[in-house]
């Protein structure tokens, strides 16, 4: 995981940061050896974990190379070209240690799987297994017929699985932290977006395996979870049965019991004041206010949120289908910083070069971007994905390098603005959960603190799993420096 990276990743190298190799498991002789990469969004690093469970119950042992390794998963991004090309060159170097080991099987897992289907068994030959983000469970059963030589494929998208019952394996975990998947799919409909096609219908996982996974991370030592989705805000959960047992009963509205995202919060946020709770990603126009209210209500929810924006033109967000406006977006921040004050952290997702975007209306987007003063942006190039609204709608009319231009001047802008927000935590004392020892010294410890920055400072007698109260002396654009106070302030 990227723990100690400045978040400002321009389009070459947001996934490349991501790739992470899973952890080794303990192996005895009769396990197979299953080797699993992940590119792409957390998501897919939390869905490798579901595989890595399901294959366990398989009798397959992860570990953490491709040496001796009888099946190869990629979990696979589709998100804009060069997250595709990534993995064709990966499975090029893989076609050669195939040629060396014959019985090798090599699956394609995730979103390219489920855009490609069975035209990447065409493309890339050496290809065993395609399997869907949504046929995890049939992974066993593709194994062992692509193991008598033929080809696999499970490309089905259900509107029903949530995996709910599957209780992770974690990978490459530094034990502290960890992601909970609340939700699957995605029904927005953004124009440039391949996700809804690749993911599938929106479906909202039951809040009671939520709360059971968060319960059983804390009992494991676990001090912080990420509740995932690609728009939290819109977690929707109803009983089907109407009721639910009354201990566990949320909100009763004549016979349908239903959990919303504010109360989903909630619900993981008691599990203990020592859990730290985060999530990823609200949507500008499903975000509430009571999301915002819960989130003051309880100190154990960082105050932290990724909204991303996208464009900070009102034309250039009719077209890119992203239902609010400007006007809608700055209220939003505005009701944040009212809320929850100057301090909460926000971060966001920015395109540059969407279809017909003027100087003026990329100008914009760099305005926004004073406005709101992000601590951190995730920024691209426009990239057309097929079949999408976009590429159906639009003509991809900007050239790369007006795309390329626009984006470095956005980083330019992001990268003052994660300077400035940093500057204003010094002489400050942060709460920093610590997550193990710093990358550029084993002296030193690192964490985060409330807003999701990577704080730095001495080890003395502290360790992972540890809070602890550090005073910021010192920054750069990427972390935050200090030393450990005992007296904590008021
Ligand atoms: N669900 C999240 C985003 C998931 S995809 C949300 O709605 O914000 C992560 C980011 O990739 C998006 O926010 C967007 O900025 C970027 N992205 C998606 N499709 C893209 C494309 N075709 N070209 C360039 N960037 C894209
Ligand atoms: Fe894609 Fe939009 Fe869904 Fe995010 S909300 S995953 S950008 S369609
Ligand atoms: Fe990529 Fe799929 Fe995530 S396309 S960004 S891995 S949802």
């Amino acid at each position: 995981m990227i723990t100690s990276t400045l978040k400002i990743l321009s389009e070459t190298d947001k996934e490349a940061c991501e790739i992470v190799k899973v952890s080794e498991e303990e192996l005895t002789v009769d396990k197979k050896r299953l080797f699993i990469e992940s590119y792409g969004c957390q998501m897919n690093f939390s869905d490798s974990e579901i595989v890595a469970a399901v294959m366990r119950n398989a009798d397959f042992a992860t570990t953490s190379s491709e040496d001796g390794a009888d099946v190869i998963f990629l979990n696979t991004c589709a998100i804009r070209d060069n997250a595709e090309q990534k993995v064709r060159n990966r499975l090029q170097q893989l076609n050669n240690l195939k040629k060396k080991r014959p019985g090798l099987v090599i699956g394609v897992l995730g979103c390219m799987a489920e855009r490609l289907k069975t035209k990447l068994l065409e493309e890339e030959k050496m290809v065993d297994i395609v399997a869907g983000p949504d046929a995890y469970r049939d992974l066993p059963r593709l194994v062992e017929e692509a193991e008598t030589g033929q080809k696999a494929v499970n490309v089905f998208l259900s509107r029903e699985e949530t995996y709910a019952d599957i209780s992770p394996i974690r990978l490459n975990s530094n034990g502290i932290t960890a992601y909970i998947s609340i939700m699957r799919g995605c029904d927005n409909m953004c124009s440039f977006c391949v996700v809804p096609y690749t993911r599938g219908r929106e479906r909202s996982r039951d809040p009671f395996s939520v709360v059971e996974e968060a319960r059983q991370l804390f009992a494991e030592g676990y001090r912080e979870v990420t509740l995932l989705g690609q728009n939290v805000d819109s977690y929707k959960w109803k009983s089907e049965k109407g009721k639910i047992k009354p201990q566990d009963e949320i909100v009763e509205n004549e016979n349908v019991t239903t959990v919303n995202f504010a109360q989903l919060l909630e619900m993981v946020a008691l599990v203990s004041p020592e859990l730290r709770v985060r999530f990823s990603t609200s949507h500008p126009k499903d975000i509430t206010d009571d999301v915002l209210w819960t989130m003051k209500k309880y100190e154990n929810i960082c105050k932290y949120i990724h909204l991303p924006a996208q464009s900070g033109n009102s034309r250039v967000l009719k077209l890119m289908n992203r239902t609010y406006d400007r006007e809608w977006y700055v209220q939003k921040i505005d009701r944040i910083r009212e809320i929850l004050g100057e301090d909460c952290g926000i971060s966001t997702d920015m395109i540059t070069g969407f279809c017909t975007e003027t100087e003026e209306e990329h100008q914009d987007t760099l305005t926004l971007m004073e406005y709101v003063k992000y601590d951190y942006a995730y920024m691209f190039a426009y990239s057309e994905r097929p079949g999408t609204p976009a590429a159906k709608k639009y003509k991809d009319d900007i050239a790369e390098d007006i795309k390329k231009r626009r984006l470095q001047e956005v980083i330019a802008v992001q990268l003052k603005h994660s300077g400035e927000r940093n500057q204003l935590a010094l002489g400050k004392v942060h709460k920093v959960l610590v997550e193990g020892p710093s990358k550029r010294s084993d002296a030193d410890l690192c964490g985060r603190n409330d807003q999701n920055k990577v704080v730095v400072f001495p080890r003395e007698h502290y360790k992972k799993g540890d809070y602890v109260h550090v005073l910021v002396t010192e920054c750069s654009s990427a972390t935050l420096i200090g030393k450990v106070v005992e007296e904590v302030p008021a």
